[in-house]
């Protein structure tokens, strides 16, 4: 990579983590105003930030299946900013973090009910490769680790936040038609990704998948 294509990446990809962030912020916000009671808003917050991060999520997961399968110009603006929106992703889970932290503080009993030793260690492995994607999603980094390293990581990354997501919305699908809709658009994702990879007919732009 020439230090050229390097700085048009990053032009690319700051206004979106920034655009990202900012909403993320306003959704937060707006969630904990809704509620009169403390411990309310900050579980509103919980929840809108998990649904901000599903978004932000599957756009930069989906992106490369996405342009493979209806290339075009709106896809191919996706798959140049899938960095930018991975970031997003990992600023909005950085704030799922900050309010469940905020839940412990506000209402022990309630954090007591609602997290338990599994969810924690589960989850927790989920923040370790949200910091690792995050941390290597830059030229240098990449450069660093080499390609196969850096695909390695970003794939099981990857397939393990899915995972997280589709259980996490799947407990609440049935009492919960959002939350139903988001666990649809995961089951989208998933089926979008492994529809482009056995269908080989679908294949034909498989090499700008290395937009990164
Ligand atoms: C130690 C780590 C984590 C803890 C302690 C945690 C805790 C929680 C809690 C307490 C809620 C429910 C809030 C409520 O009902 O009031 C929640 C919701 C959720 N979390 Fe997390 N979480 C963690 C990490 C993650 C990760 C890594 C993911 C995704 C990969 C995730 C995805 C979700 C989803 C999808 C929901 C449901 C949102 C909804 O109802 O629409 N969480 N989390």
């Amino acid at each position: 990579l020439t230090s050229t294509s390097t700085a048009h990446r990053r032009a690319r990809s700051w206004p979106v983590v920034a655009v990202c962030a900012l909403a993320v912020l306003a959704v937060s916000w707006s969630a904990f105003a809704s509620q009169p009671a403390a411990v309310d808003g900050v579980r509103m917050v919980i929840r809108a930030t998990a649904r901000c991060s599903l978004l932000l999520f599957c756009l930069a997961f989906g992106a490369s299946a996405l342009h493979q399968r209806w290339p075009g110009r709106w896809t191919h603006w996706l798959l140049q900013r899938r960095r930018g929106f991975g970031l997003g992703f990992a600023f909005s889970h950085g704030v799922h973090a900050l309010a469940i932290a905020s839940l412990a503080q506000v209402d022990r009993t309630v954090f007591d009910t609602l997290v338990n030793t599994q969810m924690l260690v589960l989850g927790g492995l989920g923040y370790v490769f949200i910091a690792a994607m995050a941390a290597t999603s830059n030229d240098a980094a990449q450069r660093w680790l080499g390609a196969r390293r850096w695909a390695g990581l970003h794939r099981v990354g990857g397939w393990y936040l899915a995972l997280g997501f589709l259980s996490g919305f799947g407990k609440r699908a049935a009492a919960d038609p959002v939350a139903a809709a988001f666990l649809a658009l995961m089951v989208a994702v998933l089926l979008l990704r492994w529809s482009v990879r056995w269908w080989p007919a679908a294949k034909g732009l498989a090499g700008s998948s290395s937009i990164r």
